[in-house]
């Protein structure tokens, strides 16, 4: 077997049941989840729609590179998205299964594991708290992952400025989560302006994780996106690509279609190991990908439904946690200090009395530099309708006051 299987971390859901083995809920209140972030919205009917039209290329093996139409939509909404002049829907854009597999096989194609075998591993660096496919990639890749703190002081930023020149020189690629799970916390002009500076000095490849654009709270400010962000400040597309998907922005995680989208000579190289790798988007979600990236319409309509929740449950949460409206996606990055319990234990107490799921923090993060950051938060998916949100919000406030710190 692959060693480096060992090197693995359980997911973040097993340590949730590991932790909730021992614990009955009250058996007369419903279980409210806050805890898994999968959309949970209805489909919209013209997907839906799309799909059942499109089955027809079930009789065809899909192509790697995806059809011409969906690279064409994927193009498209891109440069009306960030305002771009244009993208070559050949060579700049690629269809995924969904952005988790991509984030991993990018890597797979990205490193280089040869370059360091003569000195120290190569080193994938990553945002910590993080989207855990990040690690597994660099691992399985045969680097180190090295993990950056984000800093609550500073909208939940990573302080890059922190980062040793000599862990830079080993650095081969790049994670950033913008929005960020768990955080919510959007890259700035200027955070780009930093991370572009630093790859083009040290030659490392950005890849911008970035499903969570379409979840935003004011229709006047959509997140600003990586490739957004190189445009803006004049440059190309060298050594960047931005990873997104249709899972959340029109509710089909169901449908695993993404893109990767940037770097004409990555995407050469990803599309040849693609190849081999075998993750094509099946052509019937290929089909109907080209109807949802083609309509805002029901994007629109969704975020409406979590801007009532957000504004419905934040202001609830507030009261008793220090939390606050993220600047986009869908959780609430809570801190639990004041309640005097730990992460885990605030999870677990949760569960006990209300039997409401909530995420550990630490359980998203690492300890690094003497620190998990994670350790006083918990994370909420405000994914449920909101009647169950506000309803799972009022448990949390009567637990919370139940703890007499109040
Ligand atoms: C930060 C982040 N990136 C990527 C993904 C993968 O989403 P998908 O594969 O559905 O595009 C998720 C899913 O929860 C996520 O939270």
């Amino acid at each position: 077997m692959n060693p480096l299987l060992d090197s693995l971390q359980p997911y973040p859901f097993e340590k949730l049941r590991l932790l909730f083995k021992d614990v009955t809920p009250p058996a007369g209140l419903a279980h409210i989840s806050f805890g898994i972030g999968e959309p949970k919205h209805p489909t919209p009917p013209l997907i839906r729609d799309a799909v059942i039209d499109s089955l027809g290329g079930l009789a065809a093996y899909p192509a790697t590179l995806g059809s011409a139409p969906l690279r064409e939509s994927i193009a498209k909404w891109i440069t009306q998205r960030y305002d771009l002049p244009s993208l070559d829907p050949l060579t700049e854009v690629l269809p995924v299964s969904g952005s988790r597999e991509a984030l991993f096989a990018l890597a797979q194609t990205v490193l280089d594991a040869r370059r360091a075998a003569d000195s120290e591993p190569a080193i994938v660096l990553c945002p910590n708290p993080f989207y855990q496919i990040y690690e597994g990639a660099a691992l399985l890749g045969g680097a180190q992952p090295y993990f950056v703190n984000s800093d609550p002081a500073r909208n939940f930023a990573c302080d890059y400025s922190a980062v040793p020149a000599d862990v830079w020189a080993r650095t081969q690629l790049l994670y950033v989560c913008s929005p960020g799970n768990p955080t919510g916390a959007v890259l700035t002009l200027d955070d780009w302006r930093e991370l572009f500076a630093l790859s083009d000095r040290y030659g490392f490849v950005i890849a911008s994780d970035e499903c969570y654009s379409e979840i935003y709270f004011d229709e006047s400010k959509p997140p600003l996106g990586g490739l957004e962000a190189a445009h803006k400040l004049g440059r190309g597309f060298e050594r960047l690509v931005m990873l997104s998907s249709l899972s959340k922005r029109s509710n089909v995680p169901g449908m695993r279609s993404g893109f990767v989208a940037g770097d004409a000579a990555i995407l050469k190289a990803f599309l040849l190991y693609r190849t081999y790798h075998g993750a094509a988007l099946s052509t019937v979600f290929q089909s109907a990908s080209v109807v949802a990236w083609s309509d805002e319409t029901h994007v629109r309509e969704n975020r409406a439904k979590y801007l009532r929740k957000f504004t419905t449950v934040t202001p609830m949460l507030a009261d008793v946690l220090d939390v606050r409206l993220p600047d986009a996606a869908f959780y609430l990055w809570a801190n639990v200090e004041r309640t005097g319990l730990t992460d885990t234990e605030f999870a677990q107490r949760l569960y006990a009395d209300y039997n409401v799921t909530v995420l550990p923090g630490s359980f998203l993060a690492r300890t690094a530099h003497g620190v998990n950051p994670g350790r006083n938060f918990v994370r909420l998916a405000l994914v449920a309708d909101v009647d169950e949100c506000t309803a799972g919000a009022q448990r949390i406030v009567e637990f919370c006051r139940s703890l007499s710190v109040h």
